[in-house]
């Protein structure tokens, strides 16, 4: 990203700066059908003469069948290469958007406007764009930063209570992997109790940038991002399977944030009082996913889809005390559905 995100009430007049310093040929909108009624209005007063185009609301549309839609917009209102493409949503729009502008022409200038916690805290930041593939997330897409991020906190007052859980167990996370003190301020705080979410957003935003700036491509401290997220994925993926039972992403994070520090616990790496303090702030935030014994066999093979795995060898990011993520350590099968068990007792 050539610029650091802008985050607060200066962000959408930011972006009107940008367009004012640096004009695009053509200026694109791309939106969800949440984001068109709830925040378009807002961003459309800050910017000049463009194009909107709105696709279907959810993660079922992450599709390469969607990229086709937008590159078709794009064609047929002659995009070239100096236009820009704003992506106004949440991580669908904001990996879907980036995709499709890295790839339209071999690369089309992109600004990323994320309107949920998740998408202004995580999946906006770091370059990461694509598409989900046959049943994998994230299956196809490439490295490719924004120009630039401009994030409105008070697009977060349009979203459902669980969308803004679903972004606070990145928040937790970032706190656990990389700053003590930070983890720290969150005891006691709920996420139906968080007055500004403004501080919160700039710590965490800063927490991942820091990681990415390291290892953008993700061959090494990017892992530490993972943490949560191999526990958290399989239990995702097989809810998301079962009729019914689909949960938020982030949702399935906070169990996989106490089943991955019970894991680090159990190497002697985390103390029973510091699994504690993990699992009662994820527990003032979030309710309990459900599960039975006979499930734990499949939840736990779905780790091994992982795409931070290497071979058969499930690599999974730990903490060694709080605010200390370690990355590729071989947990196994069965350590995971003891995890699991463990989470659910
Ligand atoms: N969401 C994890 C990463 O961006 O690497």
């Amino acid at each position: 990203m050539t610029n650091p995100p802008t985050i607060g009430p200066a962000a959408l007049p930011a972006l009107a700066e940008l367009l004012r310093q640096a004009p695009p040929s053509r200026l694109f909108v791309l939106a969800d059908a949440n984001t068109a009624r709830d925040c378009y209005p807002l961003l459309r007063a800050q910017l000049p003469a463009h194009e909107l185009l709105v696709i279907e609301a959810g993660e079922v549309y992450k599709t390469l069948t969607t990229c086709e839609i937008v590159w078709s917009w794009l064609t047929g209102n002659q995009a070239d290469r100096h236009a820009l493409l704003v992506c106004l949503g949440g991580g669908v729009v904001t990996d879907l958007g980036g995709f499709c502008a890295a790839t339209y022409k071999r690369g089309l200038r992109c600004v990323g406007v994320p309107t949920t916690l998740l998408a202004q805290v995580d999946a906006a930041i770091g370059g990461k764009t694509g598409v989900d593939f046959q049943g994998f997330k994230n299956h196809i897409g490439v490295f490719q930063e924004p120009e630039a991020v401009f994030m409105e906190p008070t697009f977060l007052a349009t979203l459902p209570a669980g969308e803004l859980r679903s972004g606070y167990a990145e928040v937790i996370k970032h706190a656990l992997i990389a700053d003590a003190e930070a983890f720290a301020a969150l005891h006691g705080l709920a996420v139906a109790a968080v007055p500004d979410w403004t501080p919160i957003i700039r710590h965490s935003v800063a927490i991942k940038e820091a990681i990415v700036a390291q290892d953008p491509h993700e061959s090494g401290p990017r892992k530490l991002l993972n943490f949560g997220h191999t526990v958290g994925h399989a239990l995702e993926s097989y809810l998301l399977a079962q009729p019914g039972r689909a949960v938020r992403h982030g949702e399935a994070v906070a169990a996989g944030l106490v089943c991955e520090s019970w894991l680090s616990a159990q190497r002697g790496l985390l103390s029973a009082e510091e699994l504690a303090q993990v699992r009662a702030v994820v527990e003032l935030s979030f309710e309990k996913l459900q599960f039975n014994a006979s499930e734990l066999d499949e939840i736990a093979a779905y780790a091994l889809h992982d795409k931070k795995n290497r071979g058969h060898v499930i690599k999974c990011t730990l903490l060694r005390g709080l605010g200390h993520g370690i990355f590729d350590q071989p947990v196994t099968l069965a350590e995971i559905k003891d995890s699991l068990r463990a989470y659910a007792a």
